[in-house]
């Protein structure tokens, strides 16, 4: 049985005092015992990181991730953030390859590879993400598109450091359906999961693949979360918009548990 994920993307949002306030706020909504059903992750930006891993800030078993991170330890490459540096700050899990990242920092997949590597070498789990755009996915290249994005970067993430199916993780994030509000069908849902977890048994093995969460992301509400959380392939939600209301965040939370 995998354990549901619901992680918080919030992306360039929130100062810092509205991110104590959501933590705050948070703290005081998530029914008792929760972690025990669900993981959770909030990724803030960079700076408020810490400020989220003081102590008692976060209901316990409550943990934070990074947005993005660097595929070299240290070095000359002003304005960046490494794995070691995020994991210096009791950071556990980074999104890579996010399709703004894709979109506005031109990340390839050689980039995206080294990202990975990084990451997992840091000790910090990666949330992987990958998704085909409209226009792909109107031309029935939807599943052309995640083959590439999936082999391309994992090809080069020795076997080792990536197969271990509690340190990786993998997000299906439509591009059509972030921010958009027009998130997949649980019909699309499935079928895109179930596509990734065959290649991942292709690239990893079928026990692996059956071990490792697969999470749904693009225009996740309290709404529309528990019918694809029903989906059989689907382990839970890396979830923008509605993550940034305690109040909306926790339902979702609630959803994930509740399967
Ligand atoms: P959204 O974003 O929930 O606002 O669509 C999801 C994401 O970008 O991870």
């Amino acid at each position: 049985m995998r354990k549901p994920l619901v992680a918080a993307n919030w992306k360039m949002n929130k100062n810092l005092n509205e991110v104590l306030d959501f933590a705050g706020e948070f703290s005081r909504k998530l029914p008792h015992g929760s972690v025990a059903k669900v993981d959770i992750v909030i990724c803030p930006a960079f700076t408020h990181l810490a400020a989220l891993t003081a102590n008692s800030v976060l209901p316990g078993g409550v943990v934070v991730g990074g947005q993005d991170s660097h595929w070299e330890e240290k070095g000359a490459f002003t304005g960046c953030i490494s794995p070691v540096m995020l994991k210096d700050l009791r950071v556990r899990y980074v999104i890579v390859g996010h399709s703004e990242r894709r979109q506005y920092f031109s990340e390839s997949s050689n980039m995206l590879a080294g990202k990975l590597t990084a990451t997992l070498k840091a000790g910090l789990i990666p949330i992987f993400c990958v998704g085909e755009k409209l226009e792909e996915r109107q031309t029935g290249r939807t599943f052309k598109v995640l083959e590439e994005q999936m082999t391309e970067a994992l090809q080069f993430v020795p076997k080792e450091l990536a197969s271990d199916s509690s340190r990786f993780i993998l997000a299906y994030e439509p591009v059509w359906a972030i921010g958009t509000g027009q998130n997949a069908t649980p019909g699309q849902a499935q079928e895109a999961h179930k596509h990734l977890r065959g290649l991942l048994a292709w690239l990893w093995g079928a026990e692996t693949a059956g071990q490792i969460r697969i999470l749904y992301g693009g225009s996740v509400t309290p709404d529309n979360f528990a019918a694809i959380m029903a989906c059989p392939d689907v382990d839970g939600g890396l979830v923008g918009g509605a993550s940034l209301d305690a109040e909306r965040f926790v339902k979702l939370i609630e959803i994930a548990a509740a399967r």
